[in-house]
């Protein structure tokens, strides 16, 4: 990554190319989203989070407004909640090539472990929204289970596909690090493969692999329900974690994550550290 320096809130990468900014306005967080499904839509767990319901091209731009709506909405409800973005300067112009979403919590935000996700972006009493709440509640439980405490979390890392490998998503790494530092709290996050690696680099380990479990009577279940595991799973992902500081002896590591893995949670887990 070429080297950065700060301007007040904003920083500079060296080329003057790639700035990073925090949102402020819903049309910035509008412009990351687009970046979101450019560079999400092809990612298996996608489709439960972001669905297109409905017939192909004009169901899919209601999906993309839609998922404009509720992430500016989940923005403003959530005081721990920072949208982070990169732009580019090319022929004169800005324009977003990334940006994720880091929440940065001072003190336990799990007061309830057993709170689940609703999936209120799925049509209202479908057996899709039934799905996609067990898949997101269960994406969400590891974390609950074993980050409640201060720490910053990272959702919906993306850059563009063709801005890609030149240091954007370390930019977006920056930003959260810095704060990480400051307030001297643990980080947390949930890889895709291409995600691991980017963390891999900024000091987080892996902790656990994870993977939602769908444990029911086969006999019980409805086509739709067939149907949609077959569409959308599996979902799964990495857990990472860095420690405070971003150093620790691995021996540490493992007995801190010895303790916190035998929570039990619903999902499939196997420890990596
Ligand atoms: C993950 C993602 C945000 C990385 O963004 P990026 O701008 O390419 O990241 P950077 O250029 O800053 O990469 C920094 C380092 O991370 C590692 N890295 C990042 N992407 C990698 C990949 N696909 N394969 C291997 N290493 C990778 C490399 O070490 C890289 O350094 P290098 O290019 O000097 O070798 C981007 O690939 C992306 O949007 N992927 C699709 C969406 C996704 O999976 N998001 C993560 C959700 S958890």
């Amino acid at each position: 990554m070429p080297p950065v320096w700060r301007l007040s809130s904003v920083s500079v990468s060296k080329a003057m190319s790639f700035e990073t900014k925090e949102v402020r306005t819903k049309s910035e967080l509008d412009a990351i989203v687009d970046v979101i499904w450019a560079a999400m839509e092809p990612e298996p767990s996608h489709a439960s989070f972001f669905p297109i319901v409905g017939s192909r091209e004009l169901a899919r731009e209601r999906a993309i407004e839609e998922s404009k709506s509720r992430l500016w909405h989940g923005h403003e409800m959530d005081s721990s909640s920072h949208w982070i973005y990169v732009t580019e300067l090319e022929d004169g112009k800005q324009s977003v090539v990334g940006g994720c979403q880091w929440r940065i919590y001072d003190t336990n935000p799990f007061p309830d472990p057993d709170a689940r996700i609703n999936a209120t972006w799925w049509p209202e009493g479908s057996t899709g929204r039934a799905f996609a709440s067990e898949v997101a509640s269960q994406c969400h439980q590891p974390r609950k289970a074993w980050m409640a405490c201060p720490h910053a979390g990272i959702t919906l890392m993306s850059v563009l596909p063709e801005k890609q490998r030149q240091g954007v998503g370390s930019q977006l790494m920056e930003w959260g690090l810095e704060q990480m530092n400051d307030r001297d709290i643990e980080g947390f996050v949930e890889a895709s493969p291409s995600g691991r690696q980017l963390y891999l680099k900024h000091g987080f380990v892996d902790v656990a692999y994870v993977r939602v479990k769908m444990d029911h009577d086969d006999l019980s279940l409805t086509d739709v329900w067939k149907e949609l595991e077959k569409n959308y799973l599996p979902v799964d992902y990495t857990a990472m974690w860095r420690p405070k500081g971003g150093h620790m002896p691995r021996d540490e590591m493992a007995r801190i994550w010895k303790e916190k893995l035998k929570v039990p949670v619903k999902n499939h887990v196997e420890g990596l550290i």
